[in-house]
């Protein structure tokens, strides 16, 4: 035993341990496994890149017969050894959809970010009916459990980065999974920048936000010139990690006027850094934005037990009626 609660060990202890052991107990006082250290790894976008053309050669998609739901090549942190995961509560991945290809509509309780790496804007991710056309830059946010899938009516490839925080709800044991029963796409009822439309700074008088996790794409061309604006002014974010007198910019993603953070995805911030700009090493970002996500998920795990429990009991009294009164 090495840690603080170590107890030397005499024979009476030996026996105890051997005793628990044998029935899959243990004592509060024994060695309590340690996570293993996370470690910094670094994935050069030269290999990833090239698998993923590789995965595009051997790989089909579209999820009939043998062809996979998604082909996205993975970024697996070697510290963690029991799941592929590139953080404790992240899942990280590069995604590729081929000319013509779908990714087929299904939905799950893991929250998404994806970040467009490379298309021309003609494909899209389509999620609860709304089109978002992916144009590099571009940041699409899908909330946990609403439908989505991708096409690609277009001529070149869509490649993007997926964000998941897929460890953080199987963790919780809140990894949920539901493909489309009525078939491989949803019907588009909403055109690309409607979440926009209703929901920016001049919007419907009609539109209820409320606290309700929004599906919303991020146009890069938007971003950039907040960004640009931002440093042309000269304003300094007082919380940004700054080492010279540079100034550097970032902005957290906000999706409705009202300013709100959205807390239903991982955080998300874009950063523009001047010339000769050097931050400062920090750390607890995704640790911070976990613990938001920690609280949504206890609340929603909680409210669908309850749920669940006044289901099994409307069921119960049912059957005892039917069993007693004879219908
Ligand atoms: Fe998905």
């Amino acid at each position: 035993m090495s840690d603080l609660h170590a107890v030397p060990e005499t024979p009476e202890l030996q026996a105890l341990h051997a005793r628990l052991a044998e029935y899959s107990l243990g004592g509060h006082w024994q060695t309590r496994e340690q996570n293993p250290d996370l470690v910094p790894y670094h994935w050069p976008w030269s290999v990833i890149y090239s698998c993923l053309m590789q995965s595009g050669e051997a790989v089909k998609l579209g999820g009939i017969d043998d062809a996979a739901k998604r082909r996205t090549v993975q970024l697996v942190n070697p510290s963690l050894t029991d799941r592929k995961a590139t953080s404790r509560t992240l899942q990280m991945s590069i995604q590729l959809v081929k000319p013509g290809e779908r990714a087929e509509c299904h939905r799950h309780t893991a929250a998404a970010l994806r970040f467009v790496v490379e298309g021309d804007g003609t494909g899209y991710t389509n999620v609860e009916g709304e089109e978002m056309l992916m144009e590099p830059g571009d940041l699409v946010l899908t909330p946990n459990w609403t439908w989505h899938d991708h096409f690609n009516p277009g001529r070149n490839n869509i490649v993007w980065l997926d964000v998941l925080d897929a460890h953080l709800t199987r963790y919780l044991d809140a990894g949920f999974h539901e493909n489309y029963a009525e078939g491989p796409a949803q019907a588009i009822i909403k055109r690309d920048g409607y979440s926009k439309q209703r929901c920016g700074a001049i919007r419907p008088r009609t539109t209820s936000v409320g606290n309700a996790a929004l599906p919303f794409a991020y146009k890069w061309r938007d971003t950039l010139k907040a960004l640009k604006e931002v440093a042309a002014a000269g304003e300094r974010d007082a919380s940004a990690h700054r080492r010279t007198d540079h100034a550097d910019h970032r902005l957290l993603g906000a999706n409705d006027s009202s300013g709100r953070i959205d807390e239903s995805t991982p955080t998300h911030e874009q950063h523009h850094l001047s010339r000769r700009t050097r931050t400062r090493h920090h750390f607890g970002r995704e640790i911070k934005a976990c613990n938001k996500r920690l609280r949504v998920e206890r609340a929603r795990l909680l409210l669908r037990a309850v749920v669940e429990l006044a289901s099994l009991q409307k069921h119960i009294d049912q059957r005892a009626s039917d069993y007693f009164f004879g219908h």
